[in-house]
């Protein structure tokens, strides 16, 4: 079969290199991909918003399943667009089902029909803003802002001071994030150890993908300002049985028995943000598409035909879909510009030094410029390595690294520490 891959990042290298593999793929189309993703099928520079073109590239090369990796085209109704194309699978739910990430508001009343446990809220805006002020008054600090919609990864704002918070509450009510914080969710803070589950669904049946822990602060020992992820590491030791049988009863069955009472047109990734409060999981925020880095790390362990996963959607199969883990631990490895997330600069010529044997190196923001490969992104190399645990994988993702060069180049030295 033919597919189209939509995206540039490392998650979509990741998705590329696993999908390569099935023995039912002809040809991956990434739309519009990277170097990286280039070497497992052929890139196509069409960006994932022109849905027109990319409608017309699918009917005239045949394709019949596409996958979407970022969010952005998903909230925007791409899967939609697609229906009146029965043979095209769109791994990616509807515009409706989408708001799961795009409206932490939807996503947050969602929770409260079908009991997941989550953070307590309260839906803000300019309507209720003495009765929001009322609610922040009731929580201890840090007090938690949520802006409803997608705020690039900005949008959540955790502040010790009441009065300070009272104020940024006015402040992205008053479109602090644009049009996203027109609508904000005070949330209550709940303290524990994040990590994040994925499942694969049909809005009906799910498989459960391995679960991996990210590392989203800039600094060592989670210091600094918040990335899209510096690394990654699956399995996540602290996922044991009991807390894995927790997620699933209380959060994962719910949410997809969720998607069906409601008839949700739902066929893609859930990604669980999940927090561990003495043993306890919540839901600290849902996404529509699979985790970068942790696809870094997820994919790799996937011991499946991943195109055929994808086809028991379509077969309304997934139940019974034989999920198979790679044995071992990985851990990825994010390489950044110099300043990110703050300002950076592109365009510095990378040299791929040797690659350890264990380790894959995937491209999330480079391009080919006159022949050489560049940066061009603030997250630039996620290197992913395999060991017999976090220790072994670590240091042969920081073998890797340390033979790589770009100008500025920065990396975590902490990741999996302190899972160790
Ligand atoms: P979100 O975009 O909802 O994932 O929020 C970004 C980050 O803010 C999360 O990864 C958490 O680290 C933190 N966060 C969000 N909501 C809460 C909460 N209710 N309690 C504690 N931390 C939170
Ligand atoms: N690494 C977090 C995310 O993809 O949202």
């Amino acid at each position: 079969m033919n597919v189209i891959l939509i995206g540039n990042g490392g998650r979509e290298n990741a998705l590329a290199r696993a999908i390569a593999q099935s023995t039912m793929l002809h040809t991956l189309y990434i739309l519009p991909g990277n170097p990286g993703t280039a070497a497992y099928g052929v890139n196509v520079p069409i960006p994932a918003k022109n849905t027109d073109d990319i409608e017309k590239f699918a009917l005239d090369h045949e394709v019949s399943l596409i996958v979407v990796g970022p969010e952005a085209p998903l909230v925007d109704g791409f899967a939609d667009h697609f229906k009146k194309h029965p043979h095209i699978l769109v791994v990616g739910p509807s515009a409706y089902g989408a708001q799961l990430e795009g409206s932490k508001a939807f996503a947050k009343k969602f929770m409260q029909r079908h009991h997941i446990p989550t953070a307590r809220y309260f839906e803000c805006d300019a309507t209720n803003l003495n009765q929001g002020i009322d609610f922040l008054r009731l929580l201890q600090s840090p007090y938690v802002l949520k802006a409803d919609g997608l705020a690039a990864g900005k949008g959540v704002l955790i502040i010790n001071d009441i009065s300070e918070a009272e104020h940024e509450l006015t402040a992205m009510l008053n479109g602090k994030f644009g049009d996203a914080s027109a609508t904000v969710v005070i949330e209550e803070f709940l303290s524990g150890i994040e990590f994040s589950v994925f499942a694969l669904t049909d809005g009906k049946d799910y498989v459960l993908l391995p679960e991996a822990k990210d590392y989203k602060r800039i600094g060592e020992g989670d210091a600094g300002l918040n990335t899209g992820g510096m690394g990654a590491v699956s399995p996540v030791p602290f996922c044991n049985e009991a807390l894995m049988q927790k997620v699933i009863d209380r959060i994962v069955a719910p949410t997809i028995n969720g998607l069906h009472a409601e008839e949700i047109d739902y066929k893609g990734f859930v990604f669980f943000g999940l927090i561990n409060v003495n043993g306890d999981p919540f839901v600290i925020e849902y996404n529509c598409r699979m985790g970068d880095p942790e696809t870094e790390v997820v994919f790799p362990r996937i011991d499946a035909d991943v195109l055929s996963m994808f086809e028991a959607i379509r077969h309304q199969q997934l139940g019974a879909f034989e999920m198979k883990f790679v044995p071992g631990t990985a851990v990825a490895v994010m390489m950044v510009s110099g300043g990110y997330p703050g300002d950076y600069e592109t365009g510095k010529e990378i040299t791929l030094g040797i690659v350890h044997e264990d380790s894959i190196v995937f491209h999330a923001g480079t391009t080919l410029t006159d022949g050489k490969l560049v940066t061009s992104g603030g997250r630039v190399l996620a290197v992913t390595s395999f060991g017999k645990d976090i220790a072994e994988a670590a240091s042969r993702s920081y073998q890797t690294v340390e033979n790589i060069y770009f100008e500025g180049a920065y990396y975590r030295k902490d990741i999996g520490k302190d899972l160790m």
